[in-house]
């Protein structure tokens, strides 16, 4: 929250005091005297006694006149939608929005609520976009109607641009790379009908009412790759056949176009063990299903447990991709970090995506996270799933190892044999191949 500035005193209220916000004070030009305050008329009665009308000269009450103006900006509360064309920037701590208008200016936007405070102590309220100067100031009392905003046509002009760093893509798109990997899109083009480098997809798409590219910051953005790492660049090789006993990592890849042969669907198998499947579109690999209800069965013979919530077995390679995104979108600097592991796999890296693992939860807890640990079914999943061919992959103590953090849900299918090794041996998987995850060559 911060305070915008905003405060002025009575004799620079009539600045303030035009249309809307101030029902008090009469509309008009800028520097239009106030008036006197509207007075609701008083309803007659219906036999009027006539009364002697005394002659007094009625005092005018003057006008209240603002005493002070806040803008507090805030984020937008989840219900209010950000317009689609606003560019969210941050400038000190406070959240700008902007865009190029039609006209080609630069429109700059902050939410929050504008506060005033009247002379009679009156307090009133307004909340929404405001026009902000490029200091950050208020320059509108009212909030902007977000339907009259104009945006600026975007045109791609596709020319060449020599900017120091940029990698040409194709058709005129140009890249470079931050930190993480990720990749920033540009190309020469015109929004609002103003030329320059602007920000695009990477087919080259500018947005209407985009900004141009600010270079100073792509320059900062571009010197931040040299030092970084990222889990998608770390060496790899690509899986043709994965198996029940394949080691995925990081390092040992699944390709984008990689969907197992043969799996069932689960929902078939349901009524086989007392579980219940959160979603019946879940496929499974079929040997390492028919084990998983073998387990259950048994949680459920030893120990009466029939609480298992299946969550996600199969995973598609695009759907990884999107969970993926979804967790850079929230923290660009995801998966840079080999001193934190990572929560989703990298596309391509997931076991998920060759069938043979399985995220369990329980009725009382659906959401997978690290307090399952302490569930009485996770305990006796953690000591027995062995048993049933399956280990628990990312265990607390392994998270350097595996690079992944600590899930005590996500089980994966090995076979009997070699998960009573590992388990016996207490190894992970990364161990019994002798290979932890490497995020860098090391001769
Ligand atoms: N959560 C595990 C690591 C995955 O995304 O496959
Ligand atoms: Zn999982």
């Amino acid at each position: 929250m911060k305070n915008l500035f905003l405060t002025a005193v009575c004799s620079t209220a009539v600045l303030l005091l035009i249309s809307g916000v101030a029902p008090k004070a009469a509309s008009g030009s800028l520097d239009a005297a106030p008036t006197q305050s509207v007075t609701p008329s008083v309803a007659l009665s219906a036999t009027p006694t006539p009364v002697p009308t005394p002659t007094v000269v009625p005092t005018p009450t003057p006008a209240p006149c603002v005493r002070e103006m806040n803008f507090i900006s805030e984020d937008p509360p989840e219900d209010v939608l950000i317009p689609k064309y606003y560019n969210s920037l941050l400038e000190g701590d406070v959240h700008i929005y902007a865009f190029t208008d039609a006209s080609g200016k630069v429109a700059r936007r902050a939410y929050g609520s504008l506060e005033t405070v009247w002379s009679d102590g009156e307090t009133e309220v307004v909340s929404g976009f405001f026009e902000v100067d490029e200091d950050c100031k208020v320059i509108s009392n009212t909030p902007v109607e977000l339907e009259s905003e104009t945006y600026g046509e975007a045109v791609v002009l596709g020319e060449s641009i020599t900017v120091k760093g940029y990698k040409r893509a194709a058709n005129g798109v140009y890249y470079f790379k931050s930190a993480g990997g990720i990749k920033h899109y540009r190309v020469y083009a015109s929004v609002g009908g103003v030329e320059g480098i602007y920000p695009c997809d990477k087919e080259g798409n500018v947005e209407r009412g985009a900004l141009a590219a600010d270079l100073e910051q792509d320059k900062l953005l571009m010197s931040y790759q040299v030092i970084s790492l990222f889990v998608g660049d770390a060496p790899h090789v690509m899986l043709t056949a994965p198996t029940k006993t394949t080691l995925i990592n990081m390092n040992n890849r699944l390709e984008a176009s990689y969907v197992p042969q043969g799996m069932v669907a689960v929902s078939k198998h349901v009524h086989r063990a007392p579980f219940t499947l959160r979603n019946n579109g879940t496929y499974a690999n079929a040997e390492a299903l028919e084990c998983f209800l073998e387990m259950v069965n048994a949680a459920y013979a030893e120990k009466g447990f029939d609480t298992f919530y299946l969550c996600s077995v199969y995973r598609s390679y695009s759907t990884q991709k999107e969970l993926w995104d979804y967790r850079v979108s929230n923290n660009p600097s995801y998966g840079t970090n080999p001193l934190v592991p990572i929560g989703s796999a990298y596309p391509g890296t997931s076991e998920h995506q060759s069938g043979f693992a399985f995220d369990i939860g329980t009725l009382k807890h659906k959401v997978l996270g690290s307090y399952l640990a302490n569930t009485a079914e996770h305990k006796w999943l953690a000591e027995n799933s062995w048993r049933f061919g399956f280990i628990l992959r990312y265990q607390k103590d392994k998270e350097y190892i595996t690079g992944i953090k600590y899930e005590p849900y996500h089980f994966r299918y090995v076979g009997k044999e070699l998960a009573e090794y590992l388990y016996s041996e207490n190894i992970c998987l990364e161990e019994y191949y002798d290979a932890p995850v490497r995020w860098v060559n090391v001769e």
